[in-house]
């Protein structure tokens, strides 16, 4: 069976475009694949958080993915930083990955052109730490979008690099690995582009929001000042509401708004009002699970220390045949 490796933020609360979308994903393979995902705490490091704030972040990341369909007998669900063979796995990769082709990587000019102030080599060596992450487990595939291309590009370039130093051809390359072709894209509540956490908190409806919350955001949702001739085609902003309608609504439901809207006798208020009531009861499961599952250390901590234990025991296999490939022999 072919392996699945991707890497979590720890920062990544998910929100409505991640459940209807990535997470959707993450769920269907953890049964055809040999799935690992992980909290990426390590790379977390890179912007110096808080040890508080670290920890809470990537409980907080746990308990939603499992909440979210993650199912733990099924997938192999780990911390980053539990399964100290990748920081070994990284420190053979940087020795054959050039400073020049990390300068030049996307990422990393975006984030000194953010943070001046901190250019850190943790930042530089981000792409070696990735692909440490996934030749660990020697995965093929990766779920990642399109901002992570360039990485998987570095990642099969170490890859190959190590196989063609050592004369082996240990590593397989891996690719991005997206159904994105077949997902609902989500929009946000900004009236422009997708959901998403960077376009702003109000943005985005996280699934650990309260009902309240939600209707908040949602009311506040960008609008017009409304239809002026009967069929006419809708603006970006009241097109994403509906299409936020439409994931979490009746088709009904979806038609009379519609059928309101082209004969210019909508009422957004009352669209916006539904929206909230049907995201909420869309959300109603999972937000439940995210409670239960918070509250429940010991299954959190079982599960975490199973996830662990499977991922060591996958990295202890790749750390021996790499150290005996580059040549460390035992006296
Ligand atoms: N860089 C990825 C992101 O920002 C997270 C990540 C770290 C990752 N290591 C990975 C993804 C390994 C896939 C595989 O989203």
């Amino acid at each position: 069976m072919e392996t699945v490796v991707s890497g979590i933020r720890s920062t990544g609360k998910l929100h409505l475009g991640n459940y209807f979308g990535a997470i959707r994903n993450f769920v269907q393979m953890q049964h055809e694949y040999d799935c690992y995902f992980f909290i990426a705490d390590l790379h977390a490091l890179t912007t110096h958080p808080t040890p508080d704030d670290l920890h809470a972040n990537v409980r907080q990341v746990v308990v939603e993915y499992l909440a979210a369909g993650i199912d733990p007998d099924a997938a192999t669900i780990y911390i980053q930083s539990e399964v100290p063979e990748v920081a070994e796995l990284y420190l053979y990769l940087n020795m054959n990955a050039y400073v020049g082709e990390l300068e030049r990587a996307t990422s990393f000019k975006d984030k000194v052109r953010a943070n001046p102030d901190n250019v850190n080599a943790g930042l530089l060596t981000y792409p070696v730490l990735m692909a440490a992450d996934i030749l660990l487990h020697r995965a093929t595939k990766v779920p990642v979008g399109k901002d992570q291309e360039q990485h998987l590009e570095m990642a099969r370039t170490f890859a190959n690099r190590f196989n063609r130093l050592y004369k082996t051809e240990y590593f397989a390359e891996p690719y991005a690995f997206s159904f994105s072709k077949q997902l609902v894209k989500i929009p946000g509540l900004d009236g422009k582009g997708k959901m998403g956490k960077s376009e702003g908190e109000a943005n985005a409806v996280y699934l650990s929001d309260s009902p309240e919350t939600i209707r908040k955001k949602v009311m506040r949702a960008v609008t017009d000042s409304g239809p002026t001739a009967p069929n006419q085609q809708k603006p970006e902003a009241i097109q994403n509401l509906f299409t936020l309608l439409a994931a979490v609504s009746s088709p009904d439901t979806v038609n009379h708004f519609d059928d309101r809207y082209n004969r210019c006798e909508i009422r957004y208020g009352d669209l916006k009002k539904q929206l909230a009531e049907d995201m909420v009861i869309a959300t109603a499961d999972v937000r439940e699970r995210i409670h239960e599952i918070s509250n429940d250390n010991e299954y959190i901590s079982k599960v975490i220390r199973q996830g662990n234990e499977k991922a060591r025991e996958s990295a202890r296999r790749t750390l021996t045949d790499v150290r005996e490939i580059i040549g460390f022999k035992q006296f």
